[in-house]
């Protein structure tokens, strides 16, 4: 399948919710104390569902997704068929020569190729995506910090090719990047860190580890990451990418059952795909139907033979960067623990992001990192540099050294990249002698408490933890696409807008990121011209009424299942 507008994998629309009740975990909801007072929350007209579980959360779990109002819903499929419609309808007389607006054809030097899609995606692309490209792969030539400078384009031949105009758009507001933290950026201790190392070491290492690309720096930083993660041992990779693809093939294979969530990312999904394993999906941040896969697998085994399976591997990410969720790490646990499964932990967004320490998800929510069995992470974005680790026990990590493909036959870590983590990680962890990277994250966590209280006090509809500074805002329709990218952009605010494929199809988004770079100034700014955007495009859709999630019953029938 084509990587859709924002290069995400496809995610299914289905949610629900489960719940562990005193430190159990049940299948089933149980009416609680918790399920009255969400739904007290509710009726009151708080858009917060609330699970409190004395013996697992320490601290109220605050997760809203309004359901989309009915009116937005048919209105949202009637756009998408007015365009497909009015689409073949276009072709059809284009065909006959009696349209004589030719935009929405391929080029005629493209047509010399074969077709590179199928007929829907080829059909989707001119009729729907060529109509808003312009909002996707803008180049920028700046650090992304707070603000980015963007390179002006035009398109004279609808989408299909761009132009620059030799100005570049100074000082957007970047809403758009995952700098978290605040740590890309081209001056401070970082850069000059790592600056010197490049004088040093240079930029390539050209070999592997295991030939001679393994540098004193390579060693300096997997030390430092298991210390600041909490484990035994960690390895660094030059890919976050492939950290996931590479690494879950090394772990799991025939005979094995790898247990994902429906919205997990595309590198893990590609990597459960290629260890051979058979793949089973639990919906979003479900309990309940991961418990009911949990005891399938245990009750039945493998398919024909009924052996019980090898092992069996979980996949969740600590936060979900389309819906801005965080996983419910206790349950997951509580639930791997009671199964005896193991449980791999994507920490791409989440690392240096969340927990009061800027440890991740397992420090959010005051857990051992022992429970974790892997711990994925990637440099890529809170530390403002590139790469990806496995952190776990040193029998682990000695395994893969000599198992993954991507620690073989891939080159290392380039070194003045590995200074720029080094120093980022040790300012978040006060090793610079700094109090730095501690105030960082409290202004992560204040930032995007407070740009997400304004957003919904505007009357948008925010999907996600309230700890989450991964923001998505409720677009719905495909028109309001492609007119809230570029009338941020007038405003000289940089936004990521997404559509299906990349999400369900009625649930178009914009996609802000909170980072600790973000003066309160700026944020007050981005704010007002979102609020202007909002009404423009009549965006605020919000009832403030949600549906407590728990509420809502768990079909069991509708889990999906890959046999190999
Ligand atoms: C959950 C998750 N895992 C892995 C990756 C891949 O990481 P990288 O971009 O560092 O290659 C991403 C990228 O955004 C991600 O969101």
């Amino acid at each position: 399948m084509r990587p859709g507008p924002g290069g995400c994998c496809y995610r299914r629309p289905v949610r629900a919710n489960g719940c562990v009740a005193n430190g159990e975990v049940r299948n089933g909801y149980v009416r609680s104390t918790a399920a009255a007072a969400a739904a007290a929350a509710a009726a009151a007209g708080q858009v917060h569902h609330v699970t409190q579980n004395g013996g697992l959360y320490k601290k109220p779990f605050n997760e809203a997704f309004e359901e989309t109002p009915m009116l937005v819903a048919v209105l949202t499929y009637v756009g998408y068929g007015v365009l497909t419609l009015f689409g073949y309808l276009r072709d059809f007389l284009r065909h006959w020569r009696i349209e004589k607006c030719h935009h929405a054809t391929e080029r005629k030097e493209q047509q010399d190729f074969v077709s590179l899609y199928q007929d829907f995606e080829n059909f989707y692309t001119r009729n729907l995506y060529m109509r808003i490209r312009d909002n996707w792969n803008r180049p920028i030539c700046s650090v992304p910090g707070a603000r980015v400078d963007i390179m002006e384009r035009q398109s004279h031949d609808y989408n299909w090719s761009f132009k620059y105009t030799g100005n570049i758009i100074k000082g957007v507001i970047n809403m758009g990047s995952y700098n978290y933290l605040g740590f890309a950026r081209n001056t401070g201790s970082c850069q000059e860190a790592a600056a010197k190392v490049l004088e040093e070491y240079g930029v390539g290492v050209c070999s592997t580890r295991q030939e001679i690309g393994n540098l004193d720096k390579h060693e300096e930083l997997e030390k430092l990451v298991a210390s600041f993660l909490g484990v035994e041992a960690a390895m660094a990779y030059g890919m976050g990418f492939a950290t996931n693809s590479m690494n879950i093939p090394a772990l799991v294979g025939k005979g094995c059952l790898i247990l994902s969530d429906e919205l997990n990312h595309a590198s893990l999904v590609l990597g459960a795909r290629l260890s051979g394993a058979t793949i089973r999906i639990f919906k979003h941040n479900n309990m309940q139907s991961l418990e009911k896969l949990l005891k399938d697998a245990i009750v039945y085994g493998q398919p024909r033979t009924r052996r019980p399976w090898k092992k069996i591997l979980i996949l969740v990410e600590g936060i979900y960067s389309m819906e801005g969720s965080i996983v419910r790490l206790p349950e997951v646990i509580a639930l791997k623990k009671k199964y005896k499964a193991y449980l791999y932990l994507d920490e791409a967004h989440s690392i240096g992001a969340l927990g009061p320490t800027g440890r991740g998800v397992v420090d959010y929510f005051g857990l051992d990192p022992e429970d974790v069995d892997v711990m994925m992470g990637t440099f890529t974005k809170s530390f403002g540099a590139s790469g990806g680790y496995i952190g776990g026990k040193k029998e682990l990590i000695d395994y893969l050294r000599t198992h993954s493909h991507s620690a073989v036959y891939a080159t290392s870590l380039s070194p003045p990249v590995v200074e720029q983590i080094v120093t980022s990680m040790k300012c978040i962890m006060g090793q610079d002698g700094t109090t730095l990277g501690k105030e960082c994250i409290q202004q992560l966590a204040e930032n995007t408490r407070y740009f997400r209280r304004r957003l919904k006090e505007m009357g948008f509809i925010i999907y996600g933890n309230e700890d989450s500074p991964v923001v998505p805002l409720m677009l719905y329709m495909p028109a309001k696409i492609g007119a809230f990218g570029r009338e941020m952009l007038k405003r000289n605010v940089g936004v990521v807008v997404v559509g299906f494929p990349a999400t369900p199809i009625i649930e178009s988004r914009a996609r802000f990121c909170l980072s600790a770079a973000h003066t309160k100034e700026i944020l007050d700014t981005a704010l007002k011209e979102i609020d202007e955007v909002g009404d423009l495009l009549q965006l605020k859709y919000s009832r403030h009424r949600l549906v407590p999630l728990l509420d809502r019953p768990f079909d069991e029938t509708t889990y999906e299942e890959t046999e190999d």
